[in-house]
């Protein structure tokens, strides 16, 4: 006779069952890496609220590339800390900028890694917003969007020269995925595609990141372009509109508030989808840890797991390389 409830148990029973069963799970093909690139020699600084994340001047970037090549990463995103700031800025569309530089270099030490390029203004402006200010008719600042775009796109376009397989737009104008669209294929890069920072919240959680990229803007918020966390159909609107313009992946950032609206788009589209595990996710885990107050890598790839449960194909982490030596034992 069939007993009166179910016994979800049996498939608990044992590891072996478990690891039969198991819907998700995270591993090297999953993971983009973060790098920080600066200026000047001999510089591998540690991020004081990043710990085991560090900004590298070129000559010390080999080995990290060689480092993270060896582990079986098969992306970096790369963020420039340039040692110039103008109100327009100049250094992010340079040739000889720190991310065109940096995206050379690792082409040429490891072809087969992806370099994905950041594409922004705000580490390369002196205001530290992430387009062009104006005034508006009160006399108060304001980002111009359409002003921004020409920047912006003069930007990929040149990162694009150095040879970045991917550019990642995060700098929330309207249109920003048309326009770079438009400049690449314009200038022969038709086969390059577009990671669109599709749903970007203005969080707090980017707090570690503006210390270590020096990115913080120097007045107001980014709270006219980058969106309100309390909205969800916004996102919807923002991913639509990216998918119309082109946009070749959609990403959703910060990921661990906002995993609802990686399921979403997830269920609505079908694009890969990148989930941002952003600098203060990271940092909170490393202090906790640090404090002996969680298990650090049962949290993480808990965390991780998680947001491939949510449906990102991709997460973009800075524990993407303790990712990769726990599960492959070696510590
Ligand atoms: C810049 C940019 C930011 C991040 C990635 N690109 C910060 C911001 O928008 O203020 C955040 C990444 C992180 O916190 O790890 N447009
Ligand atoms: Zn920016």
């Amino acid at each position: 006779m069939k007993e009166r409830f179910n016994r979800h148990r049996r498939l608990r029973h044992t590891g072996a069952i478990r690891s039969l069963v198991r819907e998700n799970t995270v591993s090297a093909d999953d993971f983009i890496y973060p790098i920080f690139v600066t200026t000047g020699t001999d510089v591998k600084d540690e991020i004081s609220s990043m710990p085991g994340v560090y900004h590298y001047s070129l000559d010390r970037l080999e080995q990290e590339i060689a480092e993270c090549a060896a582990l079986g990463i098969k992306a970096v995103l790369l963020f420039g800390v340039p040692d110039t700031k103008d109100s327009i800025g100049s250094s992010a569309y340079n040739s000889e900028g720190i991310v065109q530089q940096a995206t050379r270099l690792i082409k040429q030490w490891a072809p087969q890694m992806i370099v994905v390029a950041d594409t922004c203004l705000c580490q390369f402006t002196d205001h530290g917003h992430c387009g062009v200010i104006v005034e508006d008719s009160n006399g108060a600042a304001y980002i111009d969007n359409d002003q921004s775009l020409d920047l912006l796109v003069k930007t990929a376009v040149s990162q694009a020269e150095a040879g970045a397989d991917i550019i990642a737009p995060s700098n929330m104008m309207d249109g920003f995925v048309a326009a770079i669209r438009a400049g690449l294929d314009a200038a022969g890069f038709k086969h390059i595609a577009i990671m669109s920072y599709a749903v970007k919240y203005a969080s707090a959680y980017y707090g570690p990141f503006r210390e270590a990229a020096h990115s913080a803007p120097q007045f107001g918020d980014r709270k006219t372009y980058q969106m309100d966390p309390a909205n969800a159909r916004e996102a919807l609107r923002e991913a639509s509109s990216d998918v119309q313009e082109g946009a070749d992946f959609l990403m959703v950032k910060p990921a661990l508030a906002y995993m609802d609206i990686i399921r979403q788009l997830r269920d609505q589209y079908l694009l890969p989808i990148v989930a941002y595990n952003v600098s203060a996710e990271y940092s909170m885990v490393k202090a906790a840890a640090a404090n002996g107050w969680i298990n650090e890598q049962a949290v993480v790839l808990e965390t991780l797991t998680g947001m491939k449960r949510a449906g990102a194909d991709i997460i973009i982490t800075y524990h993407a390389k303790d990712v990769i030596r726990w599960l492959r034992g070696d510590n």
